[in-house]
């Protein structure tokens, strides 16, 4: 079987352990002969690179192991880059969740103003990984889940049309659990689904088992009552049970269709931000916990120098990057949900937006499978929010202060131009080291 070499682009992630551990238990199905880690903050990086060199050594040392912050390096004879960069880090998302929050609105990492921040910083980072790949790798794929997702989709559309570069989503798979555990079933896997709409904003519209039976009935009877928070105990921290919970109340607005849980920062915003402190928001936690934990676990690996000494968990949900690669590299044809040129596949839909559809995967990429009309409902919402993202893409292209704002503006999750032009003039101030100058 041959054998594959990857570099993870952003290196220095608290994701990286979980997906190492991950590439590692798939080896059976996806061999490596080379893992390197890339990224542009070398003492972040070196923490968890240390900890994955112990890892490696003990559970696979076949596989060659190296890291750095010099692209050549990194970039040359790889056949896959997976990136999960965050251009500015935690404290620029906090930034991200906080500024809005002081104007009343919706503070959220890929959503609203938040995450056209987050967008104008990552565009010029996510470009620079596909101009690196394509420099020193040109027969790669990049795997790419670097958020916000949708904006960088839409970014590598209008700016490198023809790079190889797949975009990817973790939420439907992690909503597609919950609904396979509700619906009694071992795995999502054992679920075929349709699904529709554009990254972090999407429905399902039919959920069947291998045999064609209809999954829908029961799970929206468990949606109607507890919105996707399973019967039995779930490991899920409180913020992201409400988010579970409260997909009961986007259900309601739609109930032919199950929504992405998304979908609450532009129906119930009123309701997000009344349950927000905008003191201490969703980065704050992830700086307390995961980044604490993740980077206080490989501390005490490279300290013992052994992998018992620090706990480090799997990704399970991380298998996905391990689908989408194997389809690529073994021509699978697996059915998956990707982010893609729409083309035609929503047939009333513009034909230029980046949709999440579900795709075929086979070596020479994503064939989008055929959607057919969207109601009114979605076609609406799906269409504003697909202009924020090209007017955000433009403002940056453009380096133009007016589209941004016109894009801020135009968010469902913003009251008014008012709103949204104080919004923006704190987000510039906040961003001056990472976005291109506006004019
Ligand atoms: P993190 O801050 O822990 O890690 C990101 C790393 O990227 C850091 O080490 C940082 O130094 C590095 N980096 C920043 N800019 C870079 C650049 N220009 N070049 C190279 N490296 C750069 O963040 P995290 O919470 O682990 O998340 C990583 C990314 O994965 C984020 O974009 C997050 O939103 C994304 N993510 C996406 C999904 C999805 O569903 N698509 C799921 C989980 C996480
Ligand atoms: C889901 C989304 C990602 C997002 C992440 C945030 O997985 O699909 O796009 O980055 O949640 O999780 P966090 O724990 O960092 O708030
Ligand atoms: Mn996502």
């Amino acid at each position: 079987m041959k054998k594959f070499s990857v570099v993870i682009a952003g290196g220095g992630s608290t994701f990286t352990p979980g997906i190492v551990l991950m590439l590692l238990e798939n080896q059976h199905r996806f061999p490596l002969k080379e893992i390197k880690f890339y990224d542009n903050d070398g003492a972040r990086q070196e923490v968890i690179a240390e900890a994955c060199r112990i890892l490696l050594k003990e559970k696979a040392p076949e596989i060659a192991f190296s890291y750095g912050t010099d692209p050549k390096a990194a970039f040359s004879e790889v056949d896959f880059v997976m990136a999960h960069i965050r251009v500015g880090k935690y404290p620029m998302r906090e930034q991200d969740e906080k500024i809005p929050l002081r104007h009343g609105v919706v503070g959220q990492e890929t959503c609203g103003p938040g995450g056209i921040a987050y967008g104008m910083r990552s565009i010029g980072g996510v470009l620079e990984l596909v101009d690196y790949m394509e420099q020193y790798s040109p027969n790669a794929w990049m795997l790419n889940y670097s958020n916000p997702a949708a904006i960088v989709a839409e970014a590598t559309r209008r700016l490198r049309p023809n790079a190889k570069i797949l975009n990817i989503c973790d939420m439907p798979i992690g909503i597609e659990g919950r609904m396979a555990q509700i619906a009694g079933l071992k795995s999502r896997k054992e679920m075929r689904v349709r699904y529709y709409g554009l990254n972090h904003f999407g429905w399902w519209t039919r959920i069947e088992d291998l045999a064609g039976n209809d999954l829908m009935p029961t799970i929206k009877e468990h949606v109607a009552r507890h919105g996707y928070v399973p019967n039995s105990a779930s490991h899920a921290e409180a913020s992201w049970n409400d988010t579970f919970a409260k997909a009961r109340d986007v259900w309601a607005l739609d109930p032919d269709t199950l929504p992405n849980t998304y979908l609450k920062y532009y129906l119930y915003p009123d309701y997000v931000v009344a349950h927000t402190n905008p003191e201490h928001t969703r980065a704050n936690e992830v700086m307390e916990h995961r980044e604490k934990q993740v980077f206080s676990a490989c501390r005490a690996i490279v300290k013992a120098g052994h992998s018992e000494a620090g706990e480090l968990e799997i990704d399970e949900h991380a298998s996905y990057i391990v689908d989408l690669a194997t389809a690529i590299a073994f021509n699978t044809q697996e059915r998956m949900l990707l982010i893609v040129p729409n083309r035609g596949a929503i047939s009333n839909f513009d034909p230029e937006a980046m949709v999440e559809i579900p795709c075929l995967v086979g070596s020479s990429g994503p064939e989008p499978l055929q959607v057919g009309n969207i109601p009114l409902f979605q076609q609406g919402l799906m269409g504003q929010q697909v202009a924020v993202e090209k007017l955000v893409v433009e403002a940056w292209v453009e380096r133009s202060y007016q589209k941004l704002w016109q894009a801020i503006t135009l968010s469902k999750t913003v009251p008014s131009a008012s709103v949204a032009k104080a919004i923006l003039d704190d987000l510039v101030a906040a961003n001056k080291d990472y976005w291109p100058p506006l004019q």
